[in-house]
């Protein structure tokens, strides 16, 4: 594991919140929009820590933001993640499973390689995470654990051609209930974001199929959903205003799912 920066010394009010795939799409629009309200945040990834770094260097100098190295997937990872919180912070207040991959594309076509890859990545690592940072979250005073599905989760939608994507979100809808009801007794509180379609790296090259969609499906007409559109959703869980929402997953599609 390395880090970008290796002291954290925001204010002590400052929330401290963790990012999974905070180098690239949504994730890079949650680290911005967590720091930009004063808050104190890990990020990683697999790729270089300098990507996310040089995007905000005042608060790298700060040592509000501290951006890491490594696999969600790996269990030596995980938990050397929350041994680097515990040290700096003594606490998580946030937790946001967002880092996700999209494989294979069919139905029968797509290989088991596909879906273990897929399952391991989008559903067993948030849980397994949300268990590593779940002594850190219980010395919060307002823990929160916040999942990013998909609208996918909810329909078979033929632009989302990959199954194995699907079930992993549907899975992680359940996984956002189970924690929800087992968690919140303690006071955590388990909430996901459906995103529908929004362009980032993941679509790749896919412009043309993205604003097709919009035109054709968004009910909401001409509005395309940027990743700041679900950081607002997000900044919005993450909130004292959101205090008694639990178990629930906010839809931000522009209406995609209704149709
Ligand atoms: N874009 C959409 O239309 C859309 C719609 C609904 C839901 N979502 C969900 O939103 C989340 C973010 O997606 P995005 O659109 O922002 O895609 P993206 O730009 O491809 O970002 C994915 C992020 O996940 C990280 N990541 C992937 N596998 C990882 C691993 N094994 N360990 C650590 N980090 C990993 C990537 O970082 P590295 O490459 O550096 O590892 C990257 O930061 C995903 O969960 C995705 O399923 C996206």
């Amino acid at each position: 594991m390395t880090a970008a920066a290796t002291s954290a010394t925001g204010p002590a009010a400052a929330r401290v919140i963790c990012v999974s795939g905070g180098s690239s799409g949504i994730g890079a629009a949650l680290v911005a929009a967590f720091l930009a309200a004063g808050d104190r945040v890990y990020s990683f990834g697999r790729s270089p820590a300098d990507r996310t770094a040089a995007r905000h260097p005042q608060a790298v100098a700060r040592g509000d933001l501290q951006v890491l190295v490594g696999d969600v997937t790996d269990a030596a990872f995980r938990g050397a993640l929350a041994q680097r919180i515990d040290a700096d912070c003594g606490r998580l207040d946030c937790l946001i499973n967002n880092a996700g991959v999209i494989r294979g594309g069919g139905t029968l076509e797509e290989s088991v390689e596909d879906w273990r890859a897929t399952l391991e990545t989008n559903l067993i690592a948030p849980f397994a995470l949300t268990q590593a940072c779940a002594p850190l979250l219980r010395r919060s005073a307002a823990p929160v654990v916040i999942n990013i599905s998909s609208a996918c989760a909810q329909h078979p939608f033929a632009t989302c051609t990959s199954t194995c994507y699907s079930v992993s979100k549907a899975g992680l809808d359940m996984l956002t209930r189970r924690l929800a009801l087992g968690l919140g007794p303690e006071g955590i509180r388990v909430n996901g974001v459906a995103p529908g379609v929004v362009p980032s790296p993941m679509w790749g090259d896919e412009a043309g199929l993205i604003a097709g969609i919009v035109e054709r499906r968004h009910v909401l007409k001409q509005q395309t959903v940027e990743p700041q559109d679900v950081a607002r959703a997000v900044r919005f869980l993450a909130s004292d205003q959101a205090r008694l929402i639990t178990g629930t997953i906010l839809n931000v599609d522009a209406g995609y799912t209704l149709g």
